[in-house]
């Protein structure tokens, strides 16, 4: 059945702490839980029950006796608490709220792809659907890539899916060979290197920081690549008091918390139409929809049993090394 949002549920001009109060509210009284990514609006962020990257709100949503699981993020976040925990109720405030990354590897295309190379490992990004996830041997994210790759044994083949570019950059860190499926994220393959150095012109003495799903012409002059929550540490204990920050926006809000004394800028794009690094998909969440979605406890992510029972695999390995 269709999520029809009704629009007599919330008044247009109901002000955030009146839906932040009835948010807090429900959760209480439905027992649910809010995950939320780094990459969610910071009005969203501000109420998370948990905040982190998606490695963190994997390991998170293992542990959770919770009813009701809200997550604010992504269709492959929801899917991987979903497939973690089968008999709750997970639900996404939009659940057109896709990934890039995710959509640029078919089921079916893949399936075909793996033929090719039966011995080889497969080792998935987080970032992939749950369809994807049941043909792999084990999942990483970019807080844990490098682990996944070096628990596998040297003499064995390795297929890395769907990010060549977080691949590229693996194959670099670990000298191992592996083959690389060719899908990317448009928010990080937009950055500019062109632009981040006239950037770096303008401000000498700022450290660029850059999210490993960034091209490898942006890696290359990186001085540090890590996930989100590593990002976040890196600014933290570095006595540097500026820096260009090549991910989604949406970590700013982030870090400016922990680091007011810092100066944070969003690495630039090629686009001069589009204002800054938005992941699009992110933003369809709002305050008003994770109010609705916990009310009428819908959009739900469903999966079939045997998806779920194939998924599961791959993803308890990487918890259990992680
Ligand atoms: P993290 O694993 O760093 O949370 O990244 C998720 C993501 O979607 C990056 O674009
Ligand atoms: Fe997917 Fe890229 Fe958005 Fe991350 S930033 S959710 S990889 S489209």
């Amino acid at each position: 059945m269709k999520h029809i949002l009704k629009s007599e549920d919330i008044s247009a001009n109901t002000k955030h702490f009146d839906v932040i109060k009835k948010i807090k509210q429900i959760k209480k009284e439905k027992n649910a839980s809010l995950l939320v990514h780094y990459y969610q609006d910071s009005s969203i962020q501000e109420i998370a029950d948990y905040l982190g990257d998606s490695l963190y709100l994997a390991k998170i949503a293992k542990n959770l006796d919770s009813d009701i699981i809200v997550l604010s993020g992504v269709h492959f976040m929801a899917e991987t608490v979903k497939i973690i925990n089968p008999e709750k109720k997970i639900l996404l405030p939009d659940l057109k709220a896709g990934c890039s990354l995710a959509d640029s590897c078919p089921p079916d295309l893949f399936k075909e792809f793996i033929k090719k190379y039966p011995e080889a490992v497969i080792v998935s990004y987080i970032n992939c659907s749950a369809e994807i996830k049941a043909m792999s041997d084990i999942i990483c994210t970019s807080s844990n890539a490098k682990a996944v790759i070096d628990s596998i044994p040297k003499d064995k083949q390795i297929i890395f899916a769907p990010d060549r570019n977080l691949g590229n950059y693996l194959i670099k860190e670990t000298e191992r060979n592996m083959i690389l499926w060719d899908g990317s994220c448009v928010v990080h393959e937009a950055f500019s290197f062109d632009k981040v150095l006239d950037l770096f012109k303008k401000y000498p003495k700022a450290k660029f920081i850059a999210h490993p799903e960034s091209k490898s012409l942006i890696l290359d002059v990186a001085n540090y690549v890590g996930s989100t929550s590593k990002l976040l540490e890196y600014v933290q204990k570095s006595p540097n008091k500026e820096f260009i920050v090549a991910t989604e926006a949406g970590i700013l809000h982030e870090m400016n918390k922990r680091c007011p004394d810092k100066l944070f800028i969003p690495a630039p794009v090629e686009d001069n139409s589009c204002a800054c690094s938005e992941c699009s998909f992110m933003k369809l969440n709002t305050l008003e929809k994770l109010y609705l979605c916990l009310k009428y406890e819908k959009p739900e992510i469903t999966l079939t049993k045997e998806i779920i029972t194939k998924a599961k695999v791959p993803l308890l390995k990487m918890l259990s090394i992680s």
